[in-house]
C-alpha cells in the first residue's frame, strides 16, 4: 500500500530550499532512496534553513564526505560543540566519550581500546562468537514465524558484546536494555523518561564500575574491560567520562551490528538470488558481509562542526555550522558504486562502504561486526538455512539509527 504523505513529509517533490532530510518518517517510511538520489544529482552540499535540530548543512557524496572526515581540526567531532549527531547533546546529555572528542584526547583514549580489537583478540573471540552462533541457529523454529530481530539480532550482538567485555553471561541482557535506554535521545530529552533513562544509566555505570575495580585487582587479560583498567589514558579516569566511554562501547557496537544483521535478511529477501549465489560460493562471505553493511548503512549519519569561518565545494561555512555526513546517501552514490542500489555480494568495491566512517574516528569495532556478520552466514549456509521474510518489517523512526523494530519471518530448510 502506497505510503499517504502528510502536507509537512518531505519528499522528492519538497523543494529543495525546504527539504528537510531529518524527517524521522522518511526512514520509517523507508521513502529516503529517491529524496537522497535527488540530493546527489542537484544539491550534493544542501543547506536546510529550519529543522527541528536548526540549521544544518547536508553532505551526500562519497568523496565530499571523506573530505571533511579528513579535516577533523576544521570539522570538529567534539562533543563541546554539541557530539556527532543532529541533536546538540549538552548539559548533562553531553556525556564525555572519545568519538565525540577531538586531538589530542581522542587519539590517546582509542589508543587504549584498540588492541581489543586486534587481529589476536579478533581470532579469540571469533572461537567464542562461532560457538555462540551456532547454539542460538540451532534453537531456531523451522517452518514457524518468529521475530528476527528479536531472537536473533538482538540476542548476537548482546552475546558478542559480552565476550568483548568478558561480561557475566546471566546479566547480559541487561547490556541490551542498558543500550536501548542509552542510545535513546529522545528519552533523554522526554520529561516522562528522563528519570528513568538516567537512574538505568546509574545502575550500568555501578554495575560497570564493580567489574573495573575486579579487573584492575587481577593482572591484565584481553578482555576490554581490563584493558580500560589497566590503561594510563582510561584507568583513573573521572567517573563522569569513564561512564561516557562505557556507554560508547555498548551502544556504538549493539544498534549498528543488530540492525546490519536485520538488514542482512531484508537484502537477501529481496535479491534471493544473491543468497542463493552466497550458498554456491561461500568464499564470497567477507565480501558478502561489506555489502550488507554498504546496503543497510546502520548509522544514517554522523555530524561535525565547523571550527572556523571556511568554504566547502563553493558553499561559505560560518563557524558553528552544524555537517551532517549522510553515510545513507553516499552508499548509493553511483560514481563509486555503479547499479547502487542493487544489493551485489560480489561487488568489486563493497569495502569502500562509509558506513564505518573515514579518517581518525572510523569504526573502531569494524572488525568485529564483519567477523559476526560472517560467522552468521557460514553457519546458516552449513545448515542449508533460509529466512523468508513474512511479514514488513516496522522500521526505527528516526535518521540516527537505521533499521528495524520487528522482522516476522519463517526459516526454510532444504
Ligand atoms: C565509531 C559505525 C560496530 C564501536 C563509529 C563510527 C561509525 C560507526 C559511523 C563513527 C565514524 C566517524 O565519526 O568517522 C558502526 C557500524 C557498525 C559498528 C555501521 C556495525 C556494522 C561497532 C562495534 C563496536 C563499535 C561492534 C564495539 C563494540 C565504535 C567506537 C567508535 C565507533 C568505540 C568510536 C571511534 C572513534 O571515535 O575513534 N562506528 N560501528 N562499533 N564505533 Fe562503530
Amino acid at each position: 500500500m502506497a505510503t499517504q504523505l502528510k502536507p509537512h513529509d518531505n519528499s522528492v517533490d519538497t523543494p529543495l530550499a525546504v527539504l528537510d532530510v531529518s524527517d524521522p518518517t522518511l526512514y520509517s517510511q523507508d521513502r529516503w532512496r529517491p529524496v537522497f538520489a535527488r540530493l546527489l544529482a542537484e544539491a550534493p552540499v544542501h543547506y536546510c534553513a529550519d529543522s527541528p535540530f536548526g540549521p544544518y548543512w547536508s553532505i551526500s557524496r562519497h568523496a565530499d564526505i571523506q573530505a571533511i572526515e579528513a579535516h577533523p581540526d576544521v570539522y570538529s567531532s567534539s562533543y563541546e560543540h554539541g557530539g556527532i549527531t543532529i541533536p546538540d547533546l549538552v548539559g548533562e546529555f553531553a556525556l564525555p566519550q572519545f568519538i565525540a572528542m577531538d586531538r589530542p584526547r581522542h587519539g590517546e583514549q582509542r589508543r587504549t581500546v584498540s588492541p581489543a580489537f586486534g587481529p589476536s583478540e579478533i581470532a579469540r573471540m571469533g572461537v567464542s562468537i562461532r560457538q555462540r552462533t551456532s547454539e542460538l541457529l540451532d534453537t531456531l523454529p523451522v517452518g514457524e514465524e518468529f521475530d528476527w530481530v528479536d531472537k536473533v539480532s538482538i540476542e548476537l550482538t548482546t552475546q558478542m558484546l559480552a565476550i568483548l567485555f568478558d561480561f557475566p553471561w546471566e546479566d547480559r541482557r541487561l547490556l541490551t536494555m542498558w543500550s536501548d535506554w542509552g542510545g535513546d535521545i529522545e528519552a533523554a530529552i522526554n520529561p516522562a523518561t528522563k528519570d528513568i533513562r538516567q537512574q538505568h544509566l546509574i545502575d550500568m555505570t555501578n554495575y560497570f564500575d564493580r567489574l573495573f575495580a575486579e579487573r584492575k585487582a587481577l593482572p591484565p587479560s584481553g578482555d576490554l574491560i581490563s584493558m580500560m583498567a589497566h590503561s594510563e589514558a582510561m584507568g583513573d579516569m573521572p567517573f563522569q567520562e569513564r561512564t561516557g566511554n562505557i556507554i560508547l562501547l555498548v551502544v556504538g557496537g549493539n544498534d549498528t551490528t543488530r540492525n546490519s544483521m536485520s538488514g542482512a535478511i531484508e537484502a537477501f529477501n529481496l535479491y534471493p538470488d544473491q543468497w542463493a549465489k552466497l550458498a554456491a560460493d561461500p568464499s564470497l562471505i567477507p565480501n558478502a558481509a561489506s555489502e550488507v553493511i554498504r546496503w543497510q548503512t546502520p548509522l544514517a549519519h554522523m555530524r561535525r562542526t565547523a571550527t572556523q569561518d571556511t568554504e566547502f565545494e563553493g558553499h561559505k561555512i560560518a563557524k558553528g555550522d552544524k555537517i551532517i555526513m549522510w553515510y545513507i546517501a553516499a552508499n548509493r552514490d553511483e560514481s563509486v558504486f555503479p547499479d547502487a542500489e542493487k544489493f551485489d555480494v560480489s561487488r568489486a568495491n563493497a569495502r569502500r562502504h562509509m558506513s564505518f566512517g573515514f579518517g581518525v574516528h572510523r569504526c573502531v569495532g569494524a572488525r568485529l561486526a564483519e567477523l559476526q556478520l560472517q560467522i552468521l552466514f557460514e553457519e546458516m549456509i552449513k545448515r542449508g538455512m533460509t529466512v523468508r521474510m513474512t511479514g514488513t518489517p516496522e522500521r526505527v523512526a528516526q535518521c540516527f539509527v537505521h533499521g528495524f523494530k520487528s522482522m516476522p519471518v519463517v526459516i526454510d530448510r532444504n
